[in-house]
This record gives C-alpha cells, structure tokens and sequence, in this order.
C-alpha cells in the first residue's frame, strides 16, 4: 500500500533499517521505518488520507508518523543531509540522497533499504556491505566517528549483538573501548541513558548484555558503583529463573521485567549509591523517594524473615501478608531472587498467588449494618477477620459474622 502511494506520487519509497535487517533473518518486526526519496511529509499525508490514518509530521526533522487505525506505527523519514551548524543546535535539514541517509546509520547491518515500490519492489539497495555482515553476523560501524556522533550507539551495539547472536567486530568493539575511555557517556543525559538501559533489560534474554556491558566498561561509566556488577551476578541469574516462574503463572497483573533486572544490578550497592545511579538517570526526584522507601522496607522485610526463620516460632500467612503488602510486584520478585532462603521464596510464591487476593466476604458497609461503629473499632474488626481468614482459621461468612459479633 505505501509502494502505491509512493507509485502514484512519482517518488521511491524503501523500507530501510531494523525492518529489512529482520526480514533478512526471518525474524518478525512490526516496527517499519521507510525512507522516501523526495518529499516525506508530503508522502505520509498522502497515504494517510487516502488510507483513513494519522499522521504526525516533524517539519524541522522532514520526517513524519503514520498511525494505523489499529494502532500500528509507519516511521517516514526524508533523505537528507543534517548540517550541526554549531554543536547543540537542532540540525539544519536539506534533502539529499538514499546513499547519504543509510550513511548516517549506526551499522551496516542497519543500513539495508528495500524498495517497495511496484516496478522494483523487492530491490535491495546494499551500500556498505550490510547483507554480508548480517551473513557473518557481525556489528559494525559504518565510519570510526559513529560513537562520538551519537555515544547510546554503544548500547545498541551490545543489544543487536546480544539480541542476534552477533559479534561486534574487533575494529568496532575498539572504537566502543575507546569511546569509553573519552568519557563520551558523560555528555548523554540521564533520560537518554535510562532509555537505553531498558531497552537492554527488556531484552528477551537481557543478562549476557548485562555483563557484556560490564566487560565493555559501560556499566561504570553510567555511575562508578555499576563496576562490582560482578558481585550481584548470582542474583543476576537467579531473576531470570524467577521472572520465568512468574510468566508461567499467567497472572493479569503486568510486570516490567526491565525494574526486577536493574533492581538485581543494584543489589549490592548502598543507599546513596542506588540513589546516585536513579539521578543521573534523571529519574525525577518523587519517584526516586518513593523507589527509595520500597526498596529500604523490602530489604528490611528480608532481614527480619531471615531472623524470624531461624529463632522465631513459624511465619503465619498473616504475618507474610502484612509484610509484603503494598510492594510492588517487580520488588517482591527481586526479593524472591535476592534471598537465599528457599521458605522466603515460598512465601512471595504464595503470597503472589493467593494471600494478596484474600478478602472478607463482609466489607466495611456489611459490617456496619451489623451495628459495628465507623472508625477505629470498625479497622480493628476488619483486619481482624482478615487475619483470621489468611490464617484459615475462620473460611465462611458465618464464622466472619460470629467472630465480628464476639
Ligand atoms: N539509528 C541510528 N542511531 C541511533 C538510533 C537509530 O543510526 N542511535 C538508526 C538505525 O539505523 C536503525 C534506525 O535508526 O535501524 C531505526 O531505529 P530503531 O527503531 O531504534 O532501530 P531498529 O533497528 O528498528 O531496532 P529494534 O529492532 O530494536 O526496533
């Protein structure tokens, strides 16, 4: 359908980058950038009036974004040159050649462009080599400047490897070791940065980019304490077999697996330290109390389980529930991963299976009509009856009205 707008307009339209790479490997990708030889933003208001979507464009970039009515994305881009008039300010924009585009691209298994429309569709446009790297499996630069121009390309080149079971090549990983020792990291900011951390960690299997990032030097130079990322390697690994265990379960609730992994690579450090990492990824200031507080209270729940299951009698599912309550799932499975303890895992097991749904056939208002006063009294009978039903010593609405009344 784009190849028909592109037919009808007179102008060449490719799909270009991780789309045409992916296609090559049999992988399915439904995000497609297209380049358009000409004008972008012309062609993508075209093809959304004439195909019933939206369109979003970015005159300073020509670019624009095509939103299906189901929801799916068209990037459209321009060929263009982008001039730094002076380093900081926007880019200025001209139009240029397919050539010039696909140069500009992070690596030459990115840089492929294939035609779409109908008189050469199916054209593939190599300029550097990308089809043989992509059969070698192999990520590279296009030219040595790349991680200077644009430093989270360093991420991208562990992701794509680690993702595709690629090698980045010895000259490329160089200029990646040199790109570090500049201190070229320090200039991205903390959004951007973060960005590229969670799309790692939302990898399907994110831990060997872990510890390739660790290996390149990237991790320390996101925040010094990142360089004993080693230290919490057991803990690395054991969130990769509980976030399984909790895929398995298909529960409604979401969890952003990428929260669980960056929890794991911050075990072992303090504090401060993990509050250092959450501000120059530029997490805002509430959200870092409020990570913060969770994360102190869960370390602490830990603890105390720990000391409890050596000295004190047996942990009632009460007691597991009013510990656990209120931690976010991503913190509890960290949990899970973190002790040692078989038993506490089992508990974070039951109470994410079970204990968090319990309730009490009476609510507050059922209580009420029993004459139970509002207010303190009222919290005190309710999370009594809850108790005792998470205990199971009390399992009908009978016993709930018999044990309310007494
Ligand atoms: N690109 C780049 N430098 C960056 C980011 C992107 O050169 N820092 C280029 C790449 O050529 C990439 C294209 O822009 O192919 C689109 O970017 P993106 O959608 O992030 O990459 P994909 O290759 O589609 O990656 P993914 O499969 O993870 O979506």
């Amino acid at each position: 359908e784009l190849g028909d707008t592109g037919d009808a307009l007179g102008l060449s339209v490719y799909a270009v980058g991780g789309f045409v790479r992916d296609l090559l490997l049999g992988m399915e990708n439904l995000d497609m950038d297209v380049t358009v030889e000409g004008d972008g933003i012309f062609f993508a208001e075209s093809f959304a009036r004439t195909h019933g979507c939206r369109v979003r464009s970015h005159p300073a970039f020509s670019t624009a974004v095509i939103v299906r009515p189901d929801g799916s994305k068209v990037d459209v881009a321009s060929t263009r040159l982008e001039y730094y008039e002076s380093p900081g300010v926007l880019p200025t924009v001209e139009r240029s050649s397919l050539r010039h585009d696909l140069y500009r691209r992070d690596f030459t298994i990115n840089t492929l462009a294939f035609c779409i429309n109908k008189d050469r569709f199916g054209l593939l446009t190599d300029y550097f080599g990308g089809q043989q790297d992509i059969q070698e499996r192999i990520v590279r630069v296009l030219h040595n400047l790349s991680f200077v121009e644009d430093p989270t390309r360093v991420f991208r080149a562990v992701r794509f490897e680690q993702r595709l079971g690629f090698h980045i090549a010895p000259h490329t990983e160089n200029l990646i070791r040199n790109a570090v020792r500049m201190n070229v990291l320090d200039k991205v900011g903390g959004t951007r940065l973060l960005n590229e951390l969670i799309l790692i960690l939302r990898e399907r299997e994110p831990v060997r980019a872990v510890f390739r990032m660790a290996e390149l030097g990237l991790l320390p130079s996101i925040h010094p304490a990142l360089k004993q990322v080693g230290e919490a390697e057991r803990v690395i690994h054991e969130t990769t077999q509980v976030l399984a265990w909790f895929r398995l379960l298909y529960l409604k609730d979401h969890c952003e697996q990428w929260q669980v992994y960056f929890l794991a690579l911050c075990d072992r450090l303090k504090q401060e330290e993990f509050v250092g990492i959450c501000k120059r990824l530029s997490v805002p200031g509430r959200v870092v109390s409020r990570v913060f507080g969770l994360r102190n209270r869960a370390l602490g729940v830990l603890e105390a389980m720990q000391r409890r299951l050596k000295h004190g009698p047996p942990i009632r599912n009460s007691e597991v529930y009013y510990c656990f309550q209120g931690l976010p799932l991503e913190l509890l499975l960290y949990l899970a991963a973190r002790t040692r303890h078989e038993e506490i895992r089992r508990f974070v097991s039951l109470y994410i299976t079970h204990l968090r749904q319990v309730r009490c056939t009476l609510d507050g208002i059922a209580l009420q009509q029993m004459g139970i006063k509002p207010g303190p009294e009222l919290g005190y009978v309710m999370k009594h009856l809850l108790t005792a039903r998470l205990d199971g010593t009390i399992t009908t609405t009978e016993e709930e009205r018999s044990m309310a009344m007494s």
